[in-house]
């Protein structure tokens, strides 16, 4: 990198790989360093922080002289890639938007805590990367867990073989209910028109059956919806495979459906997946992860396909904002 104060550190969160260290670290020391230069410093560096990102999964940013949701929208356009907007994708999260790029991470209350995912990854449109931006770090807890989801299938192909050969051969989908209209208290409860970007229940049909999805409408207004099959393993950016789904998240985390007759999480073949092979993924997972520790001003880039995330629950004031890439 061409300014020699700002260096590659280690820290004691890291976790190593044979790759390097999980999250890398680049910390700038340079107190004369202001925004342009920042960007300038950013886009002529890019070539080596991807491959930085490639190589760990996850580049952490540290004491740049970032503070604004502005800034952090300047220093993601440093990269010069497209985004992958909020609007048109299929999230579940209430989120709200504060530059084009830009907007908060999750709207849900802060004893609320989101499990592992990869983005979006129980729709067909997913981000192949998101850069998280501290503007404000909680007072207590309220980090980012982030965890390897190429190491973890490592340990899955070691210990529970047969089931990493069912999400090949069968792939796996997912049921949700889409409330009748955004509920912020949910950590996923975006309603059916914002989610869906449509007004009627007949544009909302016509975007469903051209994503492959089944649907039912229900009593009160909600919509449930039932993906395609799709890929639970995946390769990432550096050519191992990852464990590329959203089953964790909603094994632990999404609502019950099955009032609804479906189970939210399903083989592509309708077979339901077992909970106790849930549980063990799930604690798998747990070992591997890393709380960033969030400090204001902090970026983080994530490899979408490579690491997983979440959100600790927190007390205090906390402002993580997010942009997305396509
Ligand atoms: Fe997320």
């Amino acid at each position: 990198m061409n300014n020699p104060s700002i260096q590659s550190q280690s820290a004691e969160f890291q976790q190593q790989y044979q790759d390097g260290p999980f999250p890398a670290l680049i910390v700038n020391a340079d107190k004369d360093l202001d925004l342009d230069g920042t960007v300038a410093w950013a886009r002529e560096n890019k070539e080596h922080l991807f491959k930085a990102l490639s190589d760990s999964g996850t580049v952490l940013f540290r004491d740049f002289p970032l503070s604004s949701p502005e800034d952090f929208d300047a220093f993601i356009g440093a990269f010069g890639e497209s985004g992958f907007t909020y609007k048109e994708s299929l999230s579940n999260a209430v989120r709200v938007n504060l530059t084009e790029r830009v907007f908060t991470a999750n709207e849900a209350p802060p004893e609320v805590g989101i499990y592992l995912h990869h983005e979006m990854a129980q729709t067909p449109l997913f981000p192949s990367k998101l850069y998280f931006f501290c503007q404000i770090a909680a007072d207590k807890r309220g980090q980012t867990p982030v965890c390897r989801s190429d190491v973890l299938l490592d340990r899955m192909k070691e210990t529970m073989p047969e089931f990493v050969q069912n999400c090949r051969d069968k792939l796996v989908k997912y049921s949700l209910i889409m409330p009748a209209s955004d509920d912020p208290e949910s950590g996923q409860g975006r309603g059916w028109q914002s989610t869906l970007g449509v007004e009627t229940r007949q544009e909302a049909e016509a975007r469903l059956a051209k994503l492959g999805y089944s649907w039912a409408w229900l009593d009160d207004g909600s919509l449930r919806t039932t993906t395609p099959a799709l890929p639970a393993i995946r390769e990432a950016t550096n050519g191992r495979e990852a464990f590329f789904n959203q089953l964790i998240a909603a094994f632990l985390g999404w609502a019950d459906v099955s009032h609804a007759g479906v189970h939210k999480i399903a083989f592509g073949d309708g077979t339901p997946i077992p909970a106790d092979d849930m549980q063990r993924i799930c604690d798998m997972a747990e070992d591997l992860i890393v709380d960033l520790p969030w400090q204001a001003g902090d970026v983080a880039l994530v490899d979408n396909y490579q690491v997983m995330h979440g959100r600790r629950s927190f007390e205090g004031k906390r402002r993580v904002l997010a942009a997305l890439i396509s």
